[in-house]
């Protein structure tokens, strides 16, 4: 898997958000849709700024960008401070030209009984956008990426998922507590985000030293979904230094 270590996220950041612009302009050039799949969280965030800061100073246009968002917590109000969807729009959509309906983040309030289908709709949809060009990922300390936890397979599609209670943990404090995190989450699947034809997986810091090792040098496997990256035709992982502190 090709590894791009910077020397802090900042920098990387910035040459991560340079290649979407990049990518965003060039399929305005041959007048078609740029198709980006979104993670939320830490690891993404100076991303975003940085496309942000590109469209006030430099004109960068999110009017042909079509987006995906990789999960969402299940149960989820969209108004609630933890939800997805308030973080792409406080860190993304609220500052840029994207049009409202080309946005699609996993619905958290939809009803079990009603999930299965909602799911199959999501993958749909990124089909009916002609694919995603470009997927952002991060990496969890459990190996996941969305919400593809231990146990997910290579072909997992879209689907509510059981959250790990590692993950719970990491969760904690933006709800004040583990109690209070959600138990499950809607998640593209492993298989979903792999026809992606283009994935970038930031990890910034040495709490991700470890995962990033067995993700980069371990074996595929379930137990470590985010080795099923190895078969992407088109990977690339950008770490800082702390985050490639372990790679031999
Ligand atoms: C979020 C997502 C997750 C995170 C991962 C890392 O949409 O899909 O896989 O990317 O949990 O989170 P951070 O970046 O907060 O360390």
């Amino acid at each position: 898997v090709p590894v791009s270590i910077y020397s802090d996220s900042e920098q990387a950041s910035v040459a991560v958000a340079q290649q979407i612009a990049d990518l965003i302009r060039q399929r305005h050039g041959e007048g078609r849709p740029c198709v980006l799949g979104l993670a939320t969280g830490s690891s993404p965030t100076r991303v975003y700024e940085e496309l942000v800061r590109m469209h006030r100073e430099e004109g960068l246009s999110f009017r042909n960008v079509i987006t995906f968002n990789l999960d969402e917590y299940y149960p989820m109000q969209p108004d609630s401070l933890q939800s997805y969807v308030r973080f792409m729009h406080e860190y993304l959509f609220d500052h840029v030209d994207i049009p409202a309906e080309n946005i699609h983040i996993p619905n958290g309030t939809i009803r079990q009984e009603e999930v299965a289908e909602y799911c199959r709709r999501y993958e749909a949809d990124i089909e009916e956008a002609g694919g995603i060009d470009l997927q952002l990922l991060g990496i969890g300390r459990t190996g996941h990426i969305g919400f593809n936890e231990p146990g997910s397979g290579a072909s997992s599609r879209t689907r509510l998922i059981t959250l790990d209670h590692i993950t719970r943990t990491d969760a904690a404090s933006d709800f004040y507590g583990e109690e209070n995190v959600p138990r499950r989450a809607l998640t593209m699947g492993v298989g979903t985000i792999l026809e992606a034809r283009q994935i970038v997986l930031m990890a910034w810091g040495e709490g991700k030293a470890a995962v990033i090792k067995r993700m980069v040098e371990g074996e595929p496997t379930d137990s470590v979904p985010a080795t099923y990256l190895q078969r992407h035709p088109a990977v690339q992982v950008v770490l800082d230094e702390a985050a490639a502190a372990e790679l031999s």
